[in-house]
């Protein structure tokens, strides 16, 4: 398994099946307030939901395919992170996130998103970082616009979250890619 420190406070872990209760836990505090914008939220009814979700990822982890992370506050758990997939063959990382209420408006995601573009440049060699976000969803918008990527365009129509369809924003980070560095 791996950390990252990311402030004195806050570190990333790679997510385990251990971590399954509390995360479930965060989660179903905080359900209504991620229901806005994640359409899994009632396909999540219980913690065993969450280690076999975590298993998954990790089974993907170990073929490269994707990078499930946990983020603590200390040793409580304020959210996760990561690439929700890795394309290897074109050298892209799609970036997803969600974060507890209550450690939102403190910066915590945009510094773990920055620490995952470092991930993506120094440990895995990609090219490119894609996050795509609803165009409605102006928080999470703002984390991509704050760390410096481009707005590609708009995908109409690109996830269905329960009762309504949402328009997605494509923001994506170019990563040098010479010998050099
Ligand atoms: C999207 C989400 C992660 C954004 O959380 P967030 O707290 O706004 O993001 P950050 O952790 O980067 O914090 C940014 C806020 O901290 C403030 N901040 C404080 N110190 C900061 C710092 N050093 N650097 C950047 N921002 C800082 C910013 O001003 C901003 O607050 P504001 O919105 O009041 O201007 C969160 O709202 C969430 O999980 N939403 C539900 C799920 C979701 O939408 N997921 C994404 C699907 S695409």
């Amino acid at each position: 398994m791996f950390s990252r420190k990311i402030t004195p406070d806050i570190e990333i872990r790679l997510s385990l099946p251990k971590y399954a209760d509390e995360i479930f836990a965060v989660t179903d505090a905080n359900r209504e307030f991620l229901r806005q914008w994640l359409p899994w939220l009632d396909g999540t009814t219980s913690a065993d939901d969450t280690r076999e979700f975590i298993r998954e990822q990790l089974q993907r982890f170990a073929r490269g395919e994707a990078i499930h992370v946990t983020i603590f506050s200390g040793e409580s758990v304020a959210g996760v992170a990561g690439f929700n997939q890795i394309d290897a063959v074109n050298g892209i990382g799609y970036i997803g996130y969600w974060l507890a209420e209550e450690y939102n408006g403190r910066g915590i995601m945009t510094r773990v998103v920055s620490d995952l573009i470092s991930i993506a440049r120094d440990e895995l060699g990609l090219q490119k970082v894609d996050i795509r976000c609803a165009t409605e969803n102006h928080r999470s918008r703002a984390i991509p616009e704050r760390l410096g990527f481009t707005r590609e365009g708009t995908l109409q129509r690109a996830e269905k979250v329960y009762d309504r369809w949402l328009d997605h924003e494509v923001y994506a980070l170019l990563l040098d890619t010479s010998p050099e560095k």
